[in-house]
Parts: structure tokens; C-alpha cells; sequence
């Protein structure tokens, strides 16, 4: 149950990161804030666009190789924790549940997400594809979601962390989440990330810049949201969405352009963009195999394996403590 004064201290959260982020030089807001009802809708659009590659990649791993994740849970005799870190639609964790549920297997699955909305839905969804699912959905932030299901249950946990949400973190930051990540597991637990594997620039380029502008409207929605949950009053026409990515770093990020010297007011706060002024909006990091195992390495866990899609687009990769 969400209470009256939970929402109240999430929008005063979400006023002050915003604040924060519009103060700052150079400005910015926080990706996760994308998803309200309206951001979850049109991400659900960028994953069906044919530039947005990641969604089928990843999809086709969950369609080909359930039997292989099954396998690793398998030495989980009493049953366990199937944990998905920002499930969304739980699209691609479906088919591994279904597979789950098919084989007998006795589990409990734990969604979580910053968005209420989306666990609403599959709690509602879910069960009717997979009547004997047990499912339990946590709303909030990652860790503290998972912490609060490591205090109901000592079970062992297989943790997903899937559709390249890690890549909204810089690798720095990539590496402190796994570290704490790594004090939450037991030795037997296993973690798997889907990374988005560094390619040729421009498929990258292309699947955040594309032909339709359903990107763009992604990253406008966060000013509509402003209007709408802080009342702030943002014209998105004097707005640009700006892509770029460095092939070397593997850093695809995104900004919104002010395109005229302007004032715009958040409830009694008023804050000025100067022509051409950028606000950094997200991070998509990408990565390759060297760099990923590099990575598991300093959050202090061994890859077990890499699985990938047929094209080598996309690799789920499964972790465990080392
Ligand atoms: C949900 C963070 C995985 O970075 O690919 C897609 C978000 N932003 N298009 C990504 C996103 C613009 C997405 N993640």
C-alpha cells in the first residue's frame, strides 16, 4: 500500500532532484524520473521501433536459452528468490518465468520498479499467462527494494538486472552498485545484467536518434511531467532533443537543447536557459566484453557466462560472487 504521505515525500523528492539538476552547471535531470505513466507508454515505443535494437536482441536470449538459466537455478533444491531489478513490462523475464512455472519449479518473483503504474499492470497480467506464479511486487529504488526482500526472505536468490539498465549509470558508478549489490548476496546467489555490447557507431547512434522522434518525445515528456507534478511551466517547442555517441568510451547520452534565451518557472522557482544551453538527460554506457568482465571484476564478481543473441547485439551475463 502506498500511503498519502509516501506520494507526498516522493514529489518532494522529485522536486528537489529537479531543482538540483536545473541548478547545476551543466544542468541535467535524473533518467529515472523519465517513467511516469506517459514515459512508460512511450519506452514501450522505443522498444518496438526497428532502430531500438536492444529489445529483440535481448528478447531472443529469454526465447532461446531459458533452459540454460533453468539449469543454474536447479541447484536451488527449496525453492527460491527470482528478483527482477527494474522489471518494467517483464517482457523478457516472462518467457524464463513461464519456462519456470512450466518445469515446476518452486520460486518466488520479486518485480521491482520505480514505477508504480507498470507493477499494477503486471500484477496483474502476469498470473493470468502463468496462473501458479507467486508474485510480489516492490515499488522504489533498487537496492532498497532488494534489501527489503533479502529482510522476508533467506531464500537464494537468482537477481536480474536485464534491457541494458545499467548502461544509465557510468561505469564508475557501475562498479559502486555492483560492490553493494555484492554485500547483499550470499555466496550461492547469482546476478544476471544484460549489457548493450559496443557495435558499429552508427546502429547505436541511430537506435537513440530515431526517424520517428519517439526519442525525442522520451526525453520531453520529463519537462511535461515538470508541468504537470511540480507546476512548472516549460514550452517543449524551445526544446531539442541532442544524441551523441563516443565510439571510444562507448558513452551514448542524451540532452535537451534550449533553443532561445528563456525563463521557466517550477511552482515558485524561477530558472534560466541561455540559448543553446544544454540539459544532460541520460546515459546509455555501452560496452564490450573486455570492459564487462573488467567491470564484474572490481564490483567483485566472476562471470560465469555470456549469453548472447545470434547477431552478438546484446549479452546477458551471468555473475556470481567472487
Ligand atoms: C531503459 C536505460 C535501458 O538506455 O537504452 C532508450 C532507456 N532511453 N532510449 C536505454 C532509453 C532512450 C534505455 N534503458
Amino acid at each position: 500500500m502506498v500511503t498519502f504521505t509516501e506520494l507526498e515525500e516522493k514529489q518532494k523528492q522529485f522536486k528537489e532532484d529537479v531543482l538540483m539538476g536545473l541548478n547545476s552547471s551543466p544542468k541535467y535531470l535524473l533518467p529515472k524520473y523519465f517513467y511516469d505513466g506517459f514515459g512508460d507508454k512511450l519506452f514501450q515505443q522505443i522498444m518496438a521501433l526497428p532502430e531500438y535494437y536492444l529489445t529483440d536482441a535481448e528478447m531472443e536470449i529469454f526465447k532461446t536459452r531459458c533452459k540454460e538459466m533453468m539449469l543454474l537455478v536447479s541447484e536451488f533444491k527449496d525453492g527460491f528468490d527470482l528478483i527482477e531489478l527494474g522489471s518494467g513490462d517483464a517482457l523478457k523475464s516472462s518467457q524464463l518465468l513461464k519456462c519456470l512455472s512450466d518445469n515446476k519449479v518452486n520460486y518466488t518473483y520479486y518485480p521491482i520498479d520505480i514505477s508504480g503504474d507498470v507493477l499494477e499492470l503486471i500484477s496483474k497480467t502476469l498470473p493470468k499467462a502463468i496462473p501458479t506464479i507467486e508474485i510480489q511486487a516492490k515499488q522504489g529504488e533498487y537496492l532498497e527494494a532488494l534489501k527489503e526482500v533479502t529482510r522476508i526472505s533467506t531464500r537464494p536468490k537468482l537477481i536480474l538486472f536485464l534491457g541494458a539498465n545499467i548502461g544509465n549509470m557510468y561505469p564508475q558508478e557501475a562498479e559502486s552498485f555492483l560492490l553493494e549489490l555484492n554485500d547483499l548476496l550470499n555466496p550461492t546467489d547469482l546476478l544476471m545484467i544484460g549489457f548493450d555490447l559496443k557495435k558499429n557507431p552508427w546502429t547505436i547512434f541511430n537506435a537513440y536518434n530515431d526517424s520517428q522522434g519517439v526519442t525525442k518525445e522520451f526525453n520531453l515528456n520529463l519537462l511535461k511531467r515538470i508541468n504537470r507534478e511540480l507546476d512548472g511551466d516549460f514550452n517543449t517547442e524551445l526544446f531539442e532533443h541532442y544524441e551523441s555517441y563516443d565510439p571510444c568510451s562507448g558513452a551514448c547520452k542524451s540532452y535537451l537543447i534550449s533553443l532561445a534565451d528563456q525563463t521557466v518557472s517550477i511552482g515558485s522557482e524561477v530558472l534560466k536557459f541561455e540559448e543553446n544551453e544544454c540539459v544532460f538527460m541520460e546515459i546509455s554506457q555501452k560496452y564490450t566484453l573486455k570492459e564487462i568482465d573488467a567491470l564484474a571484476g572490481k564490483g567483485s564478481f566472476m562471470v560465469e557466462r555470456h549469453l548472447f543473441d545470434s547477431r552478438k547485439l546484446f549479452s546477458d551475463v551471468i555473475l556470481k560472487r567472487k
